[in-house]
């Protein structure tokens, strides 16, 4: 097993105590489209780029499934998510030999890039296609992409369409948008469009969408008051990892990287990432090989711990970059104030403002 702390995992580098996680997102999408709940970092995009993994290898059973992964991280605005999905779409019908489809769909003028789409591919009409589409209002970007979601019905797989980093996405329009109004009536006119679009099925369930990401998704939109707009949606929990997971996982790390580490050590790194996620095991076993020392005892990686916690460490920038994005300076030393509280004991919500003050 690899010790990997940026990029999502997979395969042998997917914690089989988590592989039931896999399963249960097939099982959801086979029926319904799906939220994928948990915090930052605790494996989200990993559960979908291994659930795409196996069901893309080439020693696969025949996969049942067609999926579109759409990062959304960078996107600003709703155009640019519609031609992102467009895209999406258009190399979906490419790949499956139904290029005839869209010129039927999008209407004559779509002709020749069809064409060209069908001989060179989605990669080389990349300029055509923005230029194209940059005029596109959101009511064309639907007239466009609603019958080539529709068609999905007639091809014989079922298709999964991922949004990865969803929220960000409405975050990114929030800060775009010069009205709070604005941005709620484009949520609004977005999330219902997509609603409306998983409504249309017509009872066999030939696509399903994925929603993903920390922010979370159901409180943002509960908070401008189109909570309703998602409330088909059936609910993937990422779990935080529990002991045996813990200790699986930081035996195999150690194995993996010759690292003798006594029953103690691994029983203290157990106990300060059970709970957790396993981003937590991996950053731990990360600073503790960058010492490039192959023995350790309980003493040296309590002092590394210590060190990693409170040395400003890289690898916990993420779960700081949120409270420097959306907090002022105050806010932020108070909410730093009530999380250290929280950390180290537990405290009634009235306490709070007086560990404040
Ligand atoms: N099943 C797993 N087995 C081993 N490590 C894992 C697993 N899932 C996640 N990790 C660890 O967590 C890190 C983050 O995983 P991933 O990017 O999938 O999380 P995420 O929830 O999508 O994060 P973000 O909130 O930043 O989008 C990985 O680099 C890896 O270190
Ligand atoms: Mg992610």
């Amino acid at each position: 097993m690899e010790n990997i702390t940026g990029n999502p995992v997979t395969y042998n580098n997917y914690l089989h105590t988590r592989l039931f996680l896999i399963d249960d997102l097939r099982n959801l999408v086979e029926k319904c489209s799906v939220i994928i709940e948990a915090p930052r970092r605790f494996g989200k995009t990993s559960v979908l780029k291994e659930f795409i993994r196996q069901e893309t290898r080439t020693d696969a059973k025949q996969s049942d499934f067609n999926i579109l992964f759409l990062e959304l991280e960078g996107e600003e605005t709703v155009n640019e998510f519609c031609l992102k999905l467009f895209k999406e779409l258009l190399n979906l019908y490419r790949i499956r030999k139904r290029v005839e489809e869209i010129s039927r769909f999008l209407g004559d003028t779509w002709n020749i890039l069809a064409s060209r789409l069908k001989k060179i591919g989605i990669l080389d009409i990349g300029v055509e296609l923005r230029e194209k589409t940059r005029e596109y209002s959101f009511s064309t970007w639907k007239e466009k992409i609603d019958p080539m979601i529709s068609g999905l019905n007639s091809f014989n797989k079922q298709t999964i369409i991922v949004f990865d980093e969803f929220p960000d996405m409405l975050m990114n329009f929030k800060n775009k948008a010069s009205e709070p109004a604005d941005f709620k009536l484009m949520t609004d006119n977005l999330t219902g469009w997509l609603r409306s679009l998983r409504q249309k099925q017509d009872g066999r369930s030939k696509y399903q969408f994925v929603f993903c990401g920390s922010i979370n998704l159901r409180k943002t939109l509960e908070e401008i008051g189109i909570g309703k707009r998602i409330n088909d949606l059936e609910t993937l929990v990422i779990p935080p990892i529990n002991s045996d997971e813990a200790e699986v996982l930081i035996t195999s790390l150690a194995e993996g990287y010759g690292m003798d580490m006594d029953h103690d050590s691994i029983q203290y790194v157990v106990s300060k990432i059970t709970d957790g996620s396993p981003y937590y095991g991996q950053i731990l076993m990360k600073a503790i090989r960058e010492t490039r020392e192959t023995t350790f005892k309980i003493e040296k990686v309590k002092a590394i711990y210590e060190t990693m916690l409170r040395g400003g460490s890289h690898d916990l920038n993420h779960f700081h970059s949120r409270l420097e994005e959306y907090l002022a300076p105050g806010e932020k030393e108070c909410s730093a104030i009530v999380l250290k509280q929280l950390c180290f004991e537990s405290t009634h919500e009235k306490e709070l403002y007086d560990v404040c003050r």
